[in-house]
Parts: C-alpha cells; sequence; structure tokens
C-alpha cells in the first residue's frame, strides 16, 4: 500500500492529530454510506429524509425511517479502523476526532476527544423549543415534548441547519492545531464539515485522505492512500511504537 510508510513516520513524530471521519469509516461496520453506489442518497431523496421541512410534512414517515436507522447503528460495533484512532491516543498522541457520523461507534471504540459535527442519532429534541428529550424512545410512535407538546424529532443535523457551534469552533481549531490531519472515509462534498481539511491544510499541517475512491478534498492532501479504512489503519498503527 501506498504510503503508509510515510504516514506512520509521520505520526510517530506528530504529538497533535485531529481527524476527520465520515461513512466511510463505519462501512465496514454495516452501516451505509450516502453517496456511494449503494449510498442512502442514491435511492431515497435528502429534501424529504433530511430536512425540517421532510420532517414536518411526514413526521412518522422519516421518524420510522430513523427508528430502522437507530437499529442498524445499534447493532453495529466498531471496526478496526476506530480502534486504531484509540490506539493512536494510547501512544500519547493528543487526538481529535470530528466526526459527520451520527452513529457514536467513535466513542464505542473508546476515543475520549470526539466531537460530533451532524449530532447523534442516539438523541432526541423537541423540534419546536429545542429542549433535548431524555427517554429512550424504542416504539415507531412519535412522541410528544414534555415541555411544550412540539414532536421530538432526533437530535441530527439536518440539511439547511446550523452544526452546533461550539463543537464546529473546536474542530477549527483541532484543525489548526494539528501537525497532522487525517481525513478517513468521508467525500468531501458537504460543508462546513469538508472545510476542515482546507482550513488544516492552510494552517501547514500536513493532510493525509484515506478513502477507497476519489474525493473531492484530494487535491488539497499531502498523501492519499487508497484503501479501506479498516485495512489502512491497522497498518499504520501497528508501525507506529
Ligand atoms: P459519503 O457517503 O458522502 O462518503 C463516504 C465515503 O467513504 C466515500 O468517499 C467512499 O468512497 C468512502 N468509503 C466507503 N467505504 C470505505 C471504507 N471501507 N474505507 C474508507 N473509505 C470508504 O459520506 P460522508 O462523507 O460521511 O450528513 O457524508 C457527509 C454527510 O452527508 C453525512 O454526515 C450526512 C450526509 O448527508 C447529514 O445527514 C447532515
Amino acid at each position: 500500500m501506498d504510503f503508509i510508510v510515510d504516514v506512520a513516520e509521520l505520526l510517530k513524530g506528530a504529538d497533535s492529530v485531529a481527524v476527520l471521519t465520515g461513512a466511510g469509516i463505519s462501512a465496514e461496520s454495516g452501516v451505509g454510506t450516502f453517496r456511494d453506489a449503494s449510498g442512502i442518497w442514491n435511492k431515497l431523496d435528502p429534501s424529504k429524509w433530511a430536512t425540517e421541512e421532510g420532517f414536518r410534512s411526514s413526521p412518522s414517515m422519516v421518524w420510522e425511517w430513523y427508528q430502522d436507522r437507530r437499529k442498524i447503528i445499534k447493532d453495529a460495533s466498531p471496526n478496526k479502523a476506530h480502534y486504531s484512532l484509540v490506539s493512536l491516543e494510547k501512544l500519547g498522541k493528543k487526538v481529535t476526532i470530528s466526526t459527520q457520523n451520527i452513529d457514536n461507534l467513535h466513542q464505542q471504540a473508546g476515543s475520549k476527544n470526539v466531537l460530533e459535527l451532524h449530532g447523534n442519532i442516539f438523541r432526541n429534541k423537541c423540534i419546536e423549543c429545542g429542549k433535548p428529550y431524555a427517554k429512550e424512545i424504542m416504539n415507531d410512535e412519535l412522541c410528544k415534548c414534555e415541555f411544550c407538546g412540539g414532536i421530538i424529532r432526533p437530535d441530527v443535523v439536518w440539511y439547511g441547519e446550523q452544526l452546533p457551534q461550539d463543537v464546529w469552533q473546536m474542530s477549527e481549531q483541532a484543525a489548526i492545531d494539528s501537525s497532522i490531519y487525517l481525513v478517513i472515509g468521508t467525500s468531501g462534498a458537504v460543508y462546513p464539515a469538508a472545510g476542515l481539511a482546507i482550513l488544516a491544510k492552510r494552517a501547514g499541517s500536513t493532510v493525509v485522505i484515506i478513502n477507497t475512491e476519489p474525493t473531492e478534498l484530494d487535491d488539497y492532501a499531502d498523501f492519499v492512500i487508497r484503501e479501506k479504512a479498516g485495512i489502512a489503519m491497522p497498518e499504520i498503527t501497528a508501525r507506529i511504537r
């Protein structure tokens, strides 16, 4: 595999590593991606399934779909790529992961600094007042907010919505402070998240892309490793001792 040795050498000398992950890092855990040939957005229109307008016009339909995704994600386990990021941390590196994933798999693997850019599918909130809904919801029925009666929605970021500002600012800072910026399993098609890799590059970080396919961020990369994350990441971390 090209560049595995080079990237391992760079990581050996780096103390601050920032990471941007996307659906591809969880693909080997059985969680679907969005823009691959079999991706979710090739079958479903995101304006219906991932916007507030879509939810308001067909709340039951969208809620049930999120419940199905929750079940798939609940049954999924972290894979070798998730665990490799944990082992980087255990080697004494400061590792900050900004993830576009809502699946909780980085945290489940044991990563300490995870910034969720697009929320978390296991959390819910009121569509009207925004208050968190703490109870676990197991059924497919819509729930109502105990404070204002609004419909409960998943606490994920939909198209047209702002990213959580604290998470965003910490992600920007991590990109700026990093000496290496790993971009794993994302097409780089969605902003502002994809912009973090460009920010890191402009701030002088070495940008490494790990992806099975070309991405929209390849022009900003110092190294592109064209391989599954679950294969490339353990190969890299095994060389850092
Ligand atoms: P995409 O589906 O756009 O991209 C997934 C990327 O992972 C593609 O570039 C694949 O080539 C790559 N990939 C697939 N399997 C892989 C593997 N085993 N190892 C490494 N790479 C692999 O998903 P994201 O970039 O995460 O947002 O999409 C960004 C956002 O768009 C998502 O967070 C979601 C979606 O709409 C919202 O829902 C707000």
